[in-house]
């Protein structure tokens, strides 16, 4: 069996290792200095079976990845009714950088996009807890997600609050809507460490498996949040994971999924396995070319389409 799929996996990577399309995210310094070639996929079985080919051990920063797992945590901790007054479930039909604030309530349309992540962040933990110890609940949790203790890279961290202007426009236009209680400039410092949390593929499929089994990780054993946690955060997956791409993803590979700017890739299937693939070439939407060439492959030769 581990033959067979690793065997899958490396010859859909070379199917779409010729690829060169596409472009590293220059508004980020650091992530402009990747190396284009990586590529990597794995599969993670809600068995604790992890399949990987190409460069699953090649460390890279979470970015939008980190989002449904933080909007997971915040749903854990200050229940649906507190988080769904600040942040709501509709696509937005628009890149994940634009404001994307509900007309009259300025709430964000999704917690995907950068304007609902960045007020999930806020609101894990509890109220009383200051912005440093917010960043380490969440950078726990994303741990719990992965099953190991993930840290941060400094140097992309800083190189992006370096030039954070837009999300701090956002932090701040959050702020005056009172979307936002705290200082706009602390909580896009703590949403900026947890973009820079640093994972391999093989992290992130262990991370998809844990939504894939319900909020159950399937290494470590740990039950990370419930399972009215988990389907909250899938049926956003299905529906804004690939911002204004959403449709298309839908219908050409029909898995709940999330994307980051430094090329990582996941979709979960409910009971079944969590898929991450990696390749820092990103489209005109700010998800991996190849990655998303993979996931039609999956999709396609796995009948794995399920929304
Ligand atoms: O806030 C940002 O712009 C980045 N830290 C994350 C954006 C991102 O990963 C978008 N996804 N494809």
């Amino acid at each position: 069996m581990l033959s067979v799929v690793t065997d899958y996996l490396t010859e859909a990577l070379g199917h779409v290792e010729e690829d060169r399309s596409g472009s590293l995210a220059g508004y980020i310094p650091e992530l402009a200095a990747a190396d284009p070639h990586c590529l990597g996929a794995a599969f993670a079985m809600v068995d604790g079976t992890v399949y990987g080919a190409g460069d699953v051990d090649t460390a890279f920063t979470i970015q939008s990845i980190s989002k449904p797992f933080v909007y997971a945590l915040a749903l854990a901790d200050r229940g649906f009714e507190e988080v769904l007054a600040k942040v709501g479930v509709e696509p937005s039909g628009e890149a994940f950088n634009q404001i994307s604030l509900e007309p009259g309530s300025g709430r964000p349309l999704n917690p995907m996009i950068n304007a609902g992540a960045i007020t999930a962040h806020s609101l894990v933990g509890s109220h009383d807890l200051d912005a440093a110890e917010r960043t380490r609940r969440v950078i726990a949790g994303l741990s719990a997600f992965a099953g190991r203790p993930l840290s941060v890279d400094e140097s992309v961290c800083s190189s992006e609050m370096a030039h954070a202007h837009r999300n701090l426009a956002i932090a701040h236009m959050l702020r005056s809507y009172g979307i936002l209680d705290d200082d706009p400039r602390a909580v896009v410092d703590g949403y900026i460490r947890q973009c820079s949390v640093l994972v391999t593929a093989r992290d992130l499929a262990i991370m998809a498996a844990t939504l894939a089994d319900h909020g159950l990780n399937p290494l470590s054993g740990e039950r990370v949040v419930s399972e009215s946690v988990i389907r909250q955060v899938l049926s956003v997956m299905a529906t804004c994971g690939m911002y204004d791409a959403a449709g298309d993803w839908a219908t050409q590979v029909g898995i709940p999924a999330k994307s980051g700017v430094a090329g990582g890739l996941i979709g979960a299937l409910p009971g079944q396995v969590g898929i991450a693939t990696f390749s820092p070439r990103l489209d005109a939407h700010g998800n991996s070319v190849r990655g998303v060439a993979l996931f039609e492959q999956f999709s396609g030769d796995m009948g794995l389409h399920v929304m």
